[in-house]
């Protein structure tokens, strides 16, 4: 993809989607699922396709030539080879159901019940410093702190080692960032997952009663106790996963809200409306744009055949806006019918394990932001004015969202 099709990507799936609804790329050996049906049937076949690619990518070259019309062995004897592969994101069948089952241990309601006090403490003490200053740059002053410390609680990351997760998740690119050529930091996976290993094997020897010794003393469905670095590498994915992801859904957000005629009255006076709000921005501009898949065996998406070895971009973001599944599909509207089945957190057995968090804590932070704020408005000195604005996008082929966003805030 070139550098402005990352940075908007919209007009490029409009550009597809006359060629159907499954489109044989120009730049790749890859077929790009850009039709919300399709999108759903691909997400939702595990029998027919892997997960084994899912985060790197149309251009993933394969450690094996595919052959014969099933590759299931060949992606079996290579997982290890494959970049990135050992996130629970890319595990496919009963190794993804048993890692799984640990992360949703975490998402418990009473889990997320505990939390979310601590979540609305950390909005109300940080939107407030931000409207005492009368301006906020959202994705960095705001969101990606916000988001870094929620999740921190929520795995029950000690206080004193936050601070230098925060400062290793500020400095690092987003994920399938195509211009980090030039950072050299450590990756924050690496970094936070030193951390975690050193939690985790303490309270396996030791457990004691915080979320960690939960975590590290957590068994499979078939109660077999799991390797340490599994739940380690587990841990550390959920850490990083939400990170950017939500960040940028508080951004997107708030450029909606700031920006669409009549929405922030509306919201104002009606705040139970910030769910819907969520949605429509999840629809239109959701954080995550593409996820990949891998043909394990000759099948079909739709009636277009698909060889077994073909590489799959399955295009949420153009899956929500797909005309035949949403009615003036590039219009923003709030309480569309069935927004709920949008794909911005995906669909099928690797669906967003912490879809409930970041509906939670997104929904918290506005609301203090209504509460706390009488005006927000996009900085016209930042941003130029409105009918003329610059907004900078991430050039990254994973994620949606704004490099920067800077609000004027009016106190209440
Ligand atoms: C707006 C925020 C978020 C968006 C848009 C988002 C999006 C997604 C998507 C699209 C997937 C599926 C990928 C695939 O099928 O290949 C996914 C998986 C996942 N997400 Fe999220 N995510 C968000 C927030 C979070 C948060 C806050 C957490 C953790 C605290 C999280 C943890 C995970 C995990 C663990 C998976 C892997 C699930 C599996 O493979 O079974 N996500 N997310």
């Amino acid at each position: 993809m070139t550098l402005s099709v990352l940075l908007n990507p919209y007009e490029y799936f409009e550009e597809i989607r006359p060629y159907g609804p499954v489109y044989q790329m120009q730049s790749h050996d890859a077929l790009m699922v850009v039709g919300f049906d399709e999108a759903v049937e691909v997400l939702r076949n595990n029998t027919d396709f892997s997960s084994v690619i899912s985060t790197t990518g149309a251009g993933q070259e394969l450690p094996f030539e595919p052959s014969g019309s099933d590759i299931s062995e060949q992606i079996e004897a290579h997982r290890n080879e494959i970049d990135e592969y050992g996130l629970v994101v890319t595990y496919d069948g009963a190794t993804h159901s048993d890692v799984r089952s640990i992360a949703n241990r975490l998402f418990t309601p009473k889990r997320l019940k505990a939390n979310q006090a601590f979540i609305e403490q950390l909005a109300d003490k940080m939107v407030k410093e931000a409207v005492a200053t009368g301006r906020c740059e959202v994705v960095n002053e705001m969101a990606t702190p916000f988001v870094t410390l929620v999740i921190a609680d929520l795995l029950g990351v000690p206080e004193e080692d936050r601070d230098k997760f925060r400062e290793v998740i500020d400095n690092a690119p987003p994920p399938g960032d195509m211009e980090s050529g030039e950072f050299d930091g450590p990756s924050p996976l690496e970094f936070m997952g030193g951390f975690f290993y050193n939690y985790l094997q303490e309270r396996r020897e030791k457990p004691g009663n915080d979320i960690l010794s939960e975590l590290a003393t957590a068994t499979y469905p078939d109660g077999s106790t799991p390797d340490l670095l599994e739940v380690v590498k587990l841990a550390t994915f959920m850490f990083g996963a939400g990170q950017d992801t939500s960040a940028k859904l508080i951004s997107n957000a708030m450029k909606y809200i700031s920006e669409e005629p009549g929405l922030q009255t509306q919201l104002r006076d009606n705040p139970d409306l910030i769910p819907a709000l969520l949605e429509e921005v999840l629809r239109l501009e959701g954080s995550t744009k593409t996820t990949f898949r891998l043909a394990r065996r000759d099948t079909k998406i739709g009636d277009v055949h698909v060889p077994a070895g073909k590489r799959i971009m399955v295009a949420l973001a153009a899956a929500n806006r797909d005309p035949r599944r949403w009615e003036d599909p590039h219009a923003f509207k709030l309480n569309r019918p069935r927004i709920r089945e949008h794909l911005a957190f995906g669909r099928g057995v690797h669906t967003c394990a912490g879809a409930p968090l970041a509906r939670a804590e997104v929904k918290i932070l506005l609301e203090r932001f209504f509460q706390h704020t009488a005006d927000i408005s996009l900085s016209e000195e930042k941003h130029g004015p409105r009918g003329d604005r610059t907004l900078e996008y991430e050039p990254s082929f994973i994620i949606r969202g704004l490099a920067n966003l800077h609000v004027d805030l009016k106190p209440a």
